[in-house]
This record gives C-alpha cells, structure tokens and sequence, in this order.
C-alpha cells in the first residue's frame, strides 16, 4: 500500500475504493469513521500519515516548540501491526538466557522496582530519509521522525542484575508483543551489554507522567536513550540475554550504516557495515515555516537540536544562504539526552531568503552541508534549510 504524505490524502485515499480494495483490518477499525471527514487519528491531532498500513505519524516541525512533546504529538513509528489485544494483567516480561535465574515479571511485580526518569529526544533512524539525494525508497519520513519525552521505569540493569547475569552474556535482546503479518520478521533487536547496563537504560512504564500509551508502547517498552529509535522495542515482553548480537532482519541487513561513506547512489556491501547506535549532531528550524511569508521587521527564528549521547554546544543561524553565521540562543530546558530549543532573533527586509542553522555538539560534532549518503536513508543531518519570504 502506497505511504501519503498527510491527513487530506489520507482522507481521500480512505474514502469508498480504497477501503474496499483490501485495506489491513487494523488500519479499518480506525480508517471507517473517517471517511471523507476531516476527522483527525484519534489522539494524534494535526499529524503527518506517512504510511496507514503500520501507523507512521510524522509531527510537523512546528511541533517542536516545547521541550517535552505532547505524548499526542510524539512521533509513531511502527513496522507492523500494534498488539491488538493488551491488558495490564495478562501482561508479563519474561527474562531469560544467559542468566542464572529466568524471571517472569507481572507489571505489578516490575512497578515495584525503584523508578528513574530520563529525558530523551527519540529519533527514528530513517527519519529525514526523503531528503537524502539520490532517493532512496523507505517510508519518506520528512524532519519530524523525532519527539522528546520524560521517560519512566525500572532500570533495565536492576532487571538483569536480579536475573544475575552470566559472564558470557554480552548482548541483550528484546522482543515486543507485535502482530507480525504473514512472513515478515519479527522486530526483534538486542544492543550491548555495555549500553544495557547503562543507569539511564530503562523498560519504561511511563511517557510524561502518565502510562504508555498502546501507541508507544503500553505496558512497557526498552528506552534505550541518546539512541536511534529502533533500539526502543515497544510492547516489550522478552529479554534475552545473548553471548553474540542477535541475528534477525532488523539487525541484519537493517538498521546498518556504511563503515566508509561511499558515492551517493552506490551499493555498499554487507561487511562494511556496523549496526546503528547513537543519534547524529542535527539542528531543525521550527519557525517561520518554510516556504512562509513574513512581515518585515523583528523575527524570531527557532527550533530545536540534538546530538543522541552528545550535547547540544552551539547553534548558529545564517539568514543569508550560508555566508555568514550567528549564534543562536540555547533554551534554559537540558537533559543529557534531550534536545535543545533555540531562537534566534533577527531584523528582516523585504526579500527572500534562506534561513540556515547549524549544530555542534560535546564531541566536536557539527551538522555538515551534505548528510553522509546510504542506501537505505539513515541519519540524514545536514545543515537545516528554510526558504522564507519577508514582505
Ligand atoms: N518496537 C516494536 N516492538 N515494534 C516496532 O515497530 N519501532 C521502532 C521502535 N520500537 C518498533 C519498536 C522504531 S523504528 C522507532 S523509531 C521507535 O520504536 C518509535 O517509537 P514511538 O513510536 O514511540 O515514537
């Protein structure tokens, strides 16, 4: 089934043909009320549909102007079905592998361990895909495949250290509750101990506050923070620890990135690739909207930016095609792992321009011109661009 780009082509794509043509049934439960009706996804206001036939909701980057977002306007990225049926008291997590005691964890045996928040900017690896030149095919994710929330939960080291770790373990594989259609692979993914063991490494019960919701996750899901999304198994219910990385699909070809950056639009051979981990440095402009026209006078141009495991150090806005850069103002809001609102404040004449910005993180980082090109679209992060007209 073909991705859209936003509700109104959904709206049009839902209404009589396309339904009938076999749409998957937990897109209709959803889809039938809409028909023809400028009605939004429920619970998902003013969202972007990159894809219904797995819910993909983009925020429009002019979301990005608090610093935790809206559990409503958090990003969704699915790559299958979401469980259809999930209770609270059904639900368990098994733990097991190369530990000396395998668990099975109710949610309420696992709301008893000490709690931790972590601050995170999620972002999905292929999120700004569409803009990687040559094309690469994917979901056309535009900028606003990243979101930032207050996560909580049990750490995951508390889990394992109860389940006592082998020594041979080295890997620690989750799996969530998924409905996989037909032969697709199941999502499942396992990242280092190291990264495991982390005291910022959760199953998380929580998103702001308040209980996950089905779409990220409910009960539980791996927050693997400063990490590219996929990390994050939603729905968790399995955790395995390994002596190797897991070897599935989602390892394997997917989620790897070039060891060597190779020419745009080359192929690049399994071997001389690595698993993702940490996010990119990468700032986005929030306002004004590209393609706006403002008045002249005083103008305020924000967004926000983020490194994964690094932090934000300086952002610079150019208001002239990249000759010249400011630096910007850094929000007063920080997290190890969150992103940084920024501003920058600007007198404009009538004319057109385009609007830049440009991050440099902790580890000496700074958003290139052109984003490392690869076949399938990973970690875009060039520079930001707006095209503004001042009036
Ligand atoms: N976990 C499961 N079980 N199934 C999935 O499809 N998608 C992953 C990750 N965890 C996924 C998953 C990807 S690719 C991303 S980017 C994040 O979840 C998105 O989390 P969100 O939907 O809460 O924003």
């Amino acid at each position: 089934m073909a991705d859209i780009t936003s509700r109104r082509d959904f709206l049009k794509q839902v209404s009589g043909a396309a339904l009938a043509a076999g749409a998957a049934p937990s897109m209709l439960a959803w889809a039938l009320p809409l028909q023809g009706q400028a009605v939004d996804v429920p619970g998902e206001d003013g969202m972007i549909l990159r894809s219904f036939r797995f819910v993909d909701l983009e925020s429009p980057v002019e979301y990005f102007n608090t610093w935790l977002t809206p559990v409503p306007h958090f990003f969704v990225r699915n790559h299958m079905h979401e469980p259809s049926e999930l209770s609270a008291e059904d639900w368990r997590l098994t733990v097991g592998g190369e530990v000396e005691k395998s668990l099975t964890l109710t949610l309420a045996e696992l709301s008893k361990l000490e709690t931790h928040s972590v601050v995170n900017t999620l972002e999905c690896a292929g999120n700004g895909r569409s803009l990687h030149r040559p094309q690469v095919p994917g979901i056309q994710w535009g900028k606003g495949g990243v979101s930032t929330a207050r996560f909580s939960g049990p750490r995951l080291r508390d889990v394992l250290q109860r389940a006592a770790l082998k020594s041979a373990g080295k890997h620690v594989m989750f799996r969530g509750l998924d409905e996989v259609p037909g032969k697709v692979p199941p999502f499942i993914r396992s990242i280092p101990i190291e990264k495991a063991l982390d005291s910022d490494t959760l199953i998380a019960t929580h998103m702001n506050g308040a209980p996950l919701t089905k779409h990220h996750g409910f009960p539980a899901r791996a927050l693997v923070p400063g990490w590219v999304g996929a990390a994050s198994c939603k729905w968790l219910t399995e955790i395995k620890v390994l002596e190797t990385e897991f070897a599935g699909n989602f390892m394997n070809p997917g989620y790897r990135f070039p060891n060597q950056p190779g020419k745009p639009g080359e192929p690049v051979k399994p071997e001389d690739t690595h698993p993702l981990t940490s996010l990119n440095v990468k700032s986005v402009i929030s306002g004004p909207s590209d393609g706006g026209s403002v008045k002249a006078g005083a103008l305020h141009v924000h967004g926000a930016a983020w490194a994964g495991e690094a932090d934000i150090v300086k952002v610079e806005v150019s208001t002239d095609d990249g000759a010249t850069w400011n630096p910007a103002k850094l929000g007063h809001e920080q997290a190890h792992y969150a992103w940084r609102l920024w501003s920058f404040d600007w007198k404009g004449k009538a004319g057109d321009y385009s609007v830049q910005s440009r991050a440099t993180d902790s580890q000496g980082r700074t958003q290139p011109q052109t984003a490392v090109w690869n076949p399938s679209g990973y970690l875009y992060n060039a520079i930001d661009q707006v095209k503004i007209h001042v009036a």
